[in-house]
């Protein structure tokens, strides 16, 4: 027997003046629409739930503190295999960050804030000015003013800081929940 929730069977007594008793014992078109307001409910409560298990904001920070770790640890470490694995490991992973971002994230944004999403573009600008700074790396090209291991520590500090205070609490407190969970599934399926 499934376990309604006291929420719902309120609702269902207040509403539609139906009973549990009714309910299983009823008329069929009383059977019916029990179970289907049922139905409803559920899938309406884990959508709720599910998005506020983990909001955007904390699943992509978690992201940026892991990849800025890597990054730090390639930095600090002397020894040329490892600094290989690491900063190999950190490409892969910013570049699927940037992914989500550009393809699942950031769209909706700029859906919804049409004209004024200027800072959407200015955060791809940054991605891109990465990706540079990826090759450069990858290549052991030396930029004469700045390093490209600095200029990357640089930006993706402030690049991290402009997201995780501005774009991502923005997509949470302004998102469906819906969408919001569509998102972060989308997201996840593309970590397997
Ligand atoms: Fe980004
Ligand atoms: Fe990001």
């Amino acid at each position: 027997m499934e376990q309604y929730d006291k929420e719902f069977l309120d609702y269902m007594r207040t509403k539609y003046k139906l009973t549990l008793d009714e309910a299983t014992n009823g008329t069929e078109p009383q059977v019916i629409k029990f179970a289907v307001a049922w139905d409803v409910w559920k899938h309406a409560k884990s959508i709720y739930y599910d998005a506020k298990k983990e909001s955007i904001t904390d699943f992509m920070s978690k992201d940026h503190s892991r990849l800025d770790h890597i990054f730090q640890t390639f930095r600090k470490s002397k020894n040329d295999n490892e600094r290989r694995q690491l900063f190999l490991e950190f490409k892969a992973g910013l570049e699927r960050h940037m992914g989500w971002e550009e393809n699942i994230l950031f769209p909706p944004v700029k859906r919804e804030l049409g004209d004024d999403s200027g800072m959407i573009d200015e955060l791809i600008m940054q991605h891109n000015r990465m990706r540079e700074d990826l090759n450069g790396i990858a290549s052991g090209q030396i930029n004469s003013s700045v390093s490209f291991e600095t200029d990357m520590e640089q930006l993706l500090a402030a690049h991290d800081k402009m997201e995780e205070e501005g774009i991502y609490p923005w997509v949470d407190d302004n998102l469906e929940n819906k969408e919001k969970t569509e998102i972060l599934s989308k997201i996840r399926n593309s970590v397997s």
